[in-house]
């Protein structure tokens, strides 16, 4: 990656700031997107210091804004910057009943999750295709594999980008474009999305289910830098997946329902 340039949405926490610690130490200049522009900062301090040969720029944006993905674009462009790794990573969750909660939340969370996601893929996708080729890294979830009562549109959203992301594998590789995209599935990883005040109820998950951002982050980048369609992260959520596969889709919402019913405070 030396000499190469990241673009991480949700760079500020969680995953996405382990991405950007991956990627400094392999060599490759970021672009750190998120809505906390002095945090951005802070982190991209940090970086310049610790990996003196890497340029760090911070683009502050809110994902959920109409055009986000479009003025995003135009500002990498107008700053002169080329993007040969793009981690679609930044994301929002809602926990509880569809009905009770807030609409608007519900939105935004589609707008950042899915729209700002595929956007953004289709702009960088076209001007990596435009030049040597390039790598996609979009954050779906274990959540994609299961409809989840309490938490369904947020599921729904990660089942989205998980069906998108498999397609355009398989569409970026037929017309031989030297793009490849792939879909991260972590488990439950043990971030500020696990206990946010902002995204309505909290799962209480026992913390040996936990995984780290940080080996989540090196999974996704080495599986997207790979080439690999799909990566889910770690066994026991791998195990997971080939036992959904065995129930109807309506089987799994009423256990996924009454998991996270019992479980939701
Ligand atoms: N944690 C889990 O258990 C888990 C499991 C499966 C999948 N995931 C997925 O992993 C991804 C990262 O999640 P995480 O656990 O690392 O969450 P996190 O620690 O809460 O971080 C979320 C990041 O997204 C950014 N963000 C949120 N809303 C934004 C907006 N409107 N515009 C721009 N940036 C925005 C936040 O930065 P600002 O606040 O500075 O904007 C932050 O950097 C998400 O897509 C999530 O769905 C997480």
């Amino acid at each position: 990656m030396q000499n190469k340039t990241t673009l991480v949405t949700g760079a500020s926490d969680g995953i996405g700031l382990e991405c950007c610690k991956i990627l400094a130490a392999k060599g490759s200049n970021l672009i750190l997107v998120s809505r906390r522009q002095p945090l951005l900062d802070e982190i991209a301090e940090s970086l310049k210091a610790q990996y003196p040969g890497i340029n760090c720029t911070v683009i502050a944006a809110d994902l959920a804004a109409p055009q986000a993905a479009q003025n995003l674009f135009k500002r990498v462009q107008d700053q002169g910057l080329e993007v040969d790794f793009l981690i679609n990573n930044a994301g929002l969750l809602q926990n509880g009943f569809f009905t009770e909660l807030d609409l608007a939340a519900q939105e935004s969370m589609i707008n950042v999750n899915v729209l700002a996601l595929t956007s953004l893929t289709h702009l960088f996708a076209n001007n990596m295709a435009s030049r040597s080729g390039g790598h996609i890294l979009n954050v779906a979830s274990l959540a994609a594999w299961t409809p989840i009562p309490n938490q369904n549109v947020y599921a729904a959203t990660k089942a989205y980008v998980l069906s998108f992301t498999q397609a355009l594998h398989d569409e970026l590789n037929a017309s031989n474009s030297g793009v490849t995209v792939t879909a991260l599935c972590p488990g439950y990883t043990a971030t500020k999305m696990m206990d946010n005040p902002d995204q309505g109820g909290k799962l209480l998950v026992p913390s040996g289910m936990l995984q780290s951002p940080r080996e989540v982050a090196e999974q996704g980048i080495e599986a997207c830098l790979a080439g690999r369609p799909t990566i889910v992260t770690g066994l026991a959520n791998r195990i997971t997946v080939a036992v959904t596969r065995l129930f109807s889709r309506m089987a799994l919402a009423k256990i996924a329902g009454r998991y996270y019913r019992s479980n939701m405070q």
